[in-house]
């Protein structure tokens, strides 16, 4: 335990000073020294979180990249038997995780997370799904849904298709994966995705996200090298999220981290509602969740402040490998 532990400090030591001085190439090509001695606490320097916004962020892509990823398509109102199609594949590729760092994902549509799939309840929700990937894949729904349209017994081989329709229920924040065994290694590749199911009486008005905590084992020692939200390491900080301070902000909150039992999601200066998995009234009011794998739930944020607030991963080391963001709250 101890060595996998150091192997992991290795990279963070690694990754500091790669932070500092672009490119970040030396994050990827820092030795795993498991047999060495243990790093020095001074080998391992903060990053220096406030000062980690804006450009001088060595995160991958340029602003909007994620956009279709962090805004949901909107809510429909509530009409019992409406078909909501949607269309995945199964895609080989490689993707850009963290500034210079790639990973040979196994994707939906192209991305990591895959496509958010919203419907309201009582839709009838048709997913066409094509392999076109190199291993036989599936998509598993969260929600209630006959046997036949779970996703574990019909796998669909690379080159084939298989359409998932049924009704769209309970109401709140379910996800999709694929369920083809090695389960850990299909989830862990990128194949999962945030699906919404909003309720009868919709709920009121706010500016909506989606943020899908995830990690990457990039060395493929079975541990997380990276982790993010919305598949990009420090995404946020280097394009932080702007919202009202007028608006209720809704974030769709799920966790796909392999390898790590938890994962949790933190608000400076703030407090929030919490409705965990989102399908019923019940909240909580904090600034801090965990969330199991799979687990997920509706964050509602009403801003008392203007101005700039991180939000982070609480295992401050998940935070320092990539998954922590800043929203710009505007006075309006
Ligand atoms: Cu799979
Ligand atoms: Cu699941």
């Amino acid at each position: 335990m101890a060595d996998r532990r150091f192997t992991r400090r290795q990279v963070i030591a690694g990754a500091a000073p790669a932070l500092a001085a672009l490119p970040m190439a030396g994050l990827v090509a820092a030795p795993a020294l498991s047999g060495g001695p243990p790093a020095a606490s001074a080998a391992h320097p903060s990053l220096g979180h406030a000062a980690m916004a804006g450009d001088v962020v060595p995160a991958p892509g340029g602003p909007g990249d994620l956009d279709d990823l962090l805004t949901p398509p909107p809510a429909l109102p509530h009409r019992p038997g409406r078909v909501r199609r949607y269309t995945l594949a199964a895609i080989d590729r490689d993707i850009e995780v963290a500034a210079g760092v790639t990973f040979p994902a196994w994707t939906y549509n192209g991305t990591v997370p895959g496509p958010v799939i919203r419907a309201t309840e009582d839709d009838i929700l048709e997913v066409e799904f094509t392999n076109a990937g190199s291993h036989p894949h599936t998509i598993h729904f969260h929600g209630i849904h006959p046997a036949n349209m779970d996703g574990v017994f019909e796998i669909v081989e690379p080159g084939g298709s298989f359409t998932y329709r049924f009704p769209a229920r309970p109401y709140g924040m379910q996800l999709y994966h694929c369920h083809a065994a090695p389960l850990k290694k299909h989830i862990h590749k990128g194949l999962y995705g945030a699906f919404i199911i909003d309720p009868p009486t919709p709920r009121r008005p706010a500016r909506e996200i989606v943020l899908v905590m995830n990690g990457y084992d990039t060395d493929g020692d079975g541990e997380n090298n990276f982790y993010s939200v919305n598949g990009r390491a420090f995404y946020y900080a280097k394009y932080p999220i702007r919202v009202r301070r007028s608006e209720t902000l809704r974030i769709y909150l799920a966790n796909l981290t392999e390898f790590d039992l938890i994962n949790s999601f933190h608000l400076h200066g703030e407090f929030f509602r919490y409705y965990r998995t989102g399908s019923t009234d019940q909240f909580e009011y904090t600034d801090t969740v965990m969330q199991c794998q799979g687990e997920r739930g509706i964050i509602e944020i009403d801003w008392h402040n203007a101005g700039r607030f991180m939000f982070h991963a609480h295992q401050s080391e998940f935070t320092d490998l990539g998954w922590m963001g800043f929203f710009d709250v505007a006075d309006d």
